[in-house]
């Protein structure tokens, strides 16, 4: 599972997630190496959406490794506070690899925001002031995301 999470919400859904598939290395995809992906016929992808933007990282992942990613199983999941997520994953990924991914949802979202800095606390106070977003990861999305990768 390759994952990158700002506030800790992708981070806490990827190990939720690996509790329920089992035998599954996790990857923080800012603190650490990529494995060799040749050793592992399924990955899974996780981001946050910042400004309706998916990670740098998360992206650049999938675009370099379109070729080694072919034929295996994937997944991909976002945790964000919008309900929007076919307009954000259409937006940030090319279509050749989305088409290649099995299960995609979206897990819900948080606003931790001892782990933000003084601006995004400062933008994301006014956000959720405004829009009221439901708050909170989706659990029961992360048990049926998991149950559809297994199939
Ligand atoms: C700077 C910033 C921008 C955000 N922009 C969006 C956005 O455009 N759409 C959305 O649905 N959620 C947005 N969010 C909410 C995050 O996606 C949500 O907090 C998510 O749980 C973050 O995951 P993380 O804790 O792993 O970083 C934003 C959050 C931050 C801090």
């Amino acid at each position: 599972m390759v994952y990158d999470s700002y506030t800790g919400t992708v981070e806490k859904c990827a190990k939720l997630l690996a509790e329920k598939l089992g035998n599954v290395d996790l990857v923080n995809i800012s603190k650490q190496k990529l494995p060799n992906l040749q050793d592992y016929d399924c990955v899974v992808i996780g981001s946050y959406v910042h400004a309706g933007h998916v990670s740098k990282k998360i992206r650049k992942f999938t675009t370099q490794n379109l070729e080694a990613l072919k034929n295996k199983k994937l997944g991909i999941y976002l945790c964000m506070l919008s309900e929007q997520f076919d307009r954000y994953l259409n937006s940030n990924f090319d279509k050749d690899f989305l088409n290649m991914v099995k299960v995609k949802d979206f897990f819900g979202g948080e606003l931790n925001y001892q782990r933000m800095n003084f601006l995004y606390r400062f933008i994301l106070k006014n956000i959720e002031k405004n829009t009221k977003p439901r708050l909170g990861v989706r659990v029961e999305k992360i048990d049926e995301f998991a149950r559809n990768l297994l199939i």
